[in-house]
C-alpha cells in the first residue's frame, strides 16, 4: 500500500509503540533519504492544534554536519560517569524540529505529536531513534544556518540499532541504567499503578 509515494509499513502501530526504546548506539549504515522523508511525512500529518502546523523539519545526513550536530548533544543524563556514543556508534542521521511560531501556545504539543510519529514510523522500519532536548540550540541554529524566523526545538537521532534496551517494572527509581554487559534497562511504571477505572 502506498500513500503519497511512500510505502505504508506493515508493523502494527501498537507493536511499534511497545517495541520502541530510545536508541543511543547505532550501526554505521546509512538510512536512505527516502525513508527519512517518509518519517517527516509522518510528522507533517500529525494532529496540530487549530491545524496551524507551525513546524518544519531539517534532515541531516552529511557526515561533517552530523559530526557538528553530535557535538551539541547531551546523551543519557542518568548514566554516570558521563557517557556519549563512541565514534563507531554515533547516529547516522538527524531530524531537527523547527518551530515557525513560538507564540502558538500549543506548539510544544505539536512537536511532541510530530516527534512520536517520527519515532514510531522509524521503529516500523526497523530504525532506532532518540528524541533529544538536551542540545545546544543556538549552536545547531548556527551550524545548519537556520534563518532566525525559525527556532530549533529538538533533534531526533536516527540509525539502524546497535543496542537493544530492555524494559523493566519500575521499583524505586525512574533512572535507566546499564548492566555489566552494557545493556540499557528502562524502568516503566506498572499499568496497574497508573490506570483508574470508574473510581480512584
Ligand atoms: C522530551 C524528551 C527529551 C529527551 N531528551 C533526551 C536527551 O537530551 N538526551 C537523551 O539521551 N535522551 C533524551 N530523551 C530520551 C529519554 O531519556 C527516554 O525517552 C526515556 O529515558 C524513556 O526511555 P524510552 O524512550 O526507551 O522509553 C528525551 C525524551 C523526551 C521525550
Amino acid at each position: 500500500m502506498f500513500v503519497i509515494g511512500f510505502e505504508v509499513n506493515t508493523m502494527d502501530v501498537y507493536d511499534s509503540i511497545v517495541s520502541r526504546r530510545s536508541i543511543r548506539r547505532f550501526q554505521q549504515k546509512p538510512v536512505s533519504p527516502v525513508l527519512l522523508k517518509k518519517f517527516v511525512n509522518a510528522a507533517r500529518l500529525a494532529p496540530s492544534a487549530a491545524n496551524l502546523q507551525p513546524l518544519e523539519y531539517f534532515i541531516v545526513t552529511d557526515k561533517e554536519l552530523c559530526s557538528m550536530i553530535f557535538e551539541t548533544i547531551g546523551w543519557a543524563g542518568y548514566i554516570t560517569p558521563k557517557w556519549t556514543p563512541s565514534t563507531e556508534e554515533r547516529p547516522v542521521a538527524y531530524i531537527v524540529l523547527l518551530v515557525r511560531d513560538i507564540n502558538n501556545k500549543y506548539y510544544q504539543r505539536d512537536v511532541s505529536l510530530a516527534s512520536e510519529n517520527i519515532v514510531l514510523t522509524a521503529e516500523g522500519e526497523g530504525i532506532g531513534s532518540c528524541i533529544l532536548c538536551n542540545i545546544d540550540k543556538k549552536r545547531v541554529q548556527e551550524v545548519l544556518e537556520i534563518p532566525e524566523e525559525l527556532q530549533v526545538d529538538s533533534i531526533i537521532a536516527l540509525g539502524y540499532k546497535a543496542e537493544y534496551p530492555v524494559l523493566e517494572d519500575f521499583k524505586d527509581s525512574v533512572k535507566y541504567w546499564r548492566d555489566v554487559k552494557g545493556v540499557l534497562h528502562v524502568p516503566k511504571r506498572r499499568l496497574d499503578d497508573l490506570v483508574h477505572i470508574n473510581r480512584f
